[in-house]
């Protein structure tokens, strides 16, 4: 299919990059992101803080400022209570007063099933977007949040996580990835993009499709839930990530001693991931200890971008 588009669309459908960016001015440009989905957690409050820092993540991995916010509502009003609505909203609310954006309006229409998200307003400078597709070798891979949220939100439905488990990953889902956004603005940095249901390794394809590049990752470096790992030795492990794994298994070369468990959670769905960075390979130190320095502790150098193998993952 065709889309019409005009020489101000900086990214557009055809990129399938995380946002969509149009250029009002030689230093203004706009981008506008939706997002939604079904409740990923019990509490009405969280899922509306989760719903929202997610479709606010968008936007800081096209390198922008959030600025507006509207809410996308289906609610099954005959059999739902409205106080559970009014909780989602509130968090979501919360979340997106935390990070200095205002809700403007919104939608909702009944339901048979519970949906909420929102579609999210931002600014960036025209010169400074990040797409996902601008790899660079000796490039250094920088990841900000850790990975496994799919396995441990499978073992809350299958009611085998603990209530601090289940709480310390419901945080992490909902914290916003502005600060790392803040940080690597002053950074000089080629490419990036979140990591949400495509798994590490299916938004790190995104990336190198096209690059005439390569990518090795340090598979023992990578930040992982440590029970997500024990679950996935356990075989526990939600469909996305088989389906992550067969869509780009074709891309990605294991080498032998990195472990099955840990090959799963690399193709594991994230809700609300971190955002994967990819830094001149000059500055990654600096713009990781400047990350730690801010707070983002969980920031980790994964792995880099190499010459060959072309179009590849070279996990080791
Ligand atoms: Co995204
Ligand atoms: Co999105």
């Amino acid at each position: 299919m065709v889309f019409p588009t005009d020489e101000n669309v900086i990214v557009g459908l055809d990129r399938a990059d995380d946002a969509g960016v149009y250029r009002i001015s030689d230093d203004l440009a706009l981008i506008q992101t939706v997002d939604f989905f079904t409740p990923i957690v019990d509490d009405p409050y969280w899922f509306g803080q989760i719903a929202a820092a997610n479709a606010l993540s968008d936007v800081y991995a096209m390198g922008g400022v959030p600025k507006t916010a509207m809410n996308l509502v289906a609610f099954p009003i005959k059999e739902m209570d409205i106080t559970i609505l009014r909780r989602i909203i509130q968090g979501g609310v919360d979340k997106l007063s935390e990070a200095g954006v205002v809700l403007v309006g919104g939608h909702s229409i009944e339901d048979r099933e519970l949906k909420y998200g929102l579609s999210v307003t931002g600014f960036v400078h025209p010169q400074r977007v990040l797409v996902k597709k601008n790899l660079r070798e000796g490039d250094r891979l920088i990841l900000t949040k850790p990975l496994g949220t799919g396995i441990v939100n499978t073992a809350v439905k299958a009611g085998m996580a603990s209530a601090e488990l289940t709480a310390r990953v419901t945080n992490l889902m909902a914290a916003l990835n502005r600060t790392a956004a803040e940080v690597m603005a002053s950074f000089d940095v080629h490419a990036c993009t979140d990591v949400t249901g495509f798994g590490l390794l299916g938004h790190l394809s995104e990336m190198v499709c096209g690059s005439g590049l390569g990518v090795r990752v340090f598979a023992g470096r990578v930040p992982m839930i440590p029970e997500a790992l024990e679950y996935a030795s356990m075989g526990l492990i939600p469909a996305g990530a088989y389906k992550n794994r067969d869509f780009r298994e074709a891309m990605v070369a294991f080498a032998e001693p990195v472990e099955r468990a840990h090959r799963d959670v690399l193709f594991d769905p994230q809700t609300s991931g971190g955002l994967l960075i990819s830094s001149q390979g000059g500055q990654a130190t600096e713009l990781l200890e400047a990350l730690k320095q801010n707070g983002v502790r969980d920031a980790v150098e994964i792995g880099e971008v190499i010459a060959g193998p072309e179009e590849k993952i070279w996990v080791i």
